[in-house]
């Protein structure tokens, strides 16, 4: 599989190539990103796990993950190298994640982290992919290659409930349904960077397609555009 510019043109000293990715919650953005990552050997940063981290920084706390003032104070403290905690990737972490990304002042905080990732990106690496909400809109609006990775919110919760399950946790379809619809409504309609596809991003639609056959879709949407 080739792809002009990343299989080597933007290495020649001049700025790293990026790779934006942004979808809903369970989309397969994250699966794909890291397997865009690994095929291309650039530097991958799942974003998402920051304003987990800042959620759960506040819940820990005892504050409350809509308190604007108390998930700035978080997010202006967040330890960036201290992310790999289990409780993160809970579906309680994934809420207070959706509410604390609200408010603009967590959004600043967290905004430089983000762009110095992309430009230097760890490592070495001739290249970042990251992934998240508003990468291609706010973050790195100039990226290159921008993909907007989506699916039916049924497909979605079917596949966060087999996760759930095979990480051993209780839940139920209607639950995680809903989960999703709540988490779709407020992080699309936020006015602080909303979700919602960069104009030149090319969509990709997961309803129908497994992790082999979402990266083999990117790629061919990614060549045919030479990006
Ligand atoms: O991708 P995720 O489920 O780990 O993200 C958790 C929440 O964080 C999501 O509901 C919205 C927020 N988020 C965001 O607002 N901007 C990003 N770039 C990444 C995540």
């Amino acid at each position: 599989m080739s792809n002009d510019r990343h299989q080597g043109s933007a290495r020649g000293g001049g700025q790293p190539a990026v790779i934006a990715i942004d979808g809903p919650a369970a989309s397969g953005k994250g699966t794909l990103a890291k397997r865009l990552a690994a095929h291309f050997r650039y530097a991958h940063l799942d974003t998402g796990k920051l304003y987990r981290g800042v959620g759960v920084a506040v819940l820990r706390s005892g504050g409350d993950p809509s308190d604007a003032a108390a998930a700035e104070r978080a997010a202006r403290s967040l330890d960036a190298a201290g992310l790999d905690d289990a409780r993160l990737r809970t579906a309680e972490a994934g809420a207070a994640a959706s509410k604390v990304a609200a408010h603009p002042g967590v959004r600043a905080a967290l905004l430089a982290l983000q762009r110095d990732f992309a430009r230097r990106p760890p490592g070495g690496a001739a290249g970042a992919v990251l992934d998240g909400r508003d990468i291609g809109t706010v973050i790195c609006p100039d990226a290159p290659t921008k993909l907007f990775v989506t699916a039916s919110v049924e497909a979605r919760a079917e596949r966060r409930l087999k996760e759930l399950q095979a990480s051993g946790a209780a839940a139920i379809y209607a639950a995680v349904l809903q989960d999703l619809i709540e988490r779709d409504h407020r992080d699309s309609t936020r006015s602080a960077a909303p979700l919602k596809p960069a104009e030149d991003a090319i969509v990709l639609d997961t309803t129908h397609l497994d992790a082999d056959a979402t990266f083999a879709a990117a790629i061919a949407a990614m060549t045919s555009r030479n990006t």
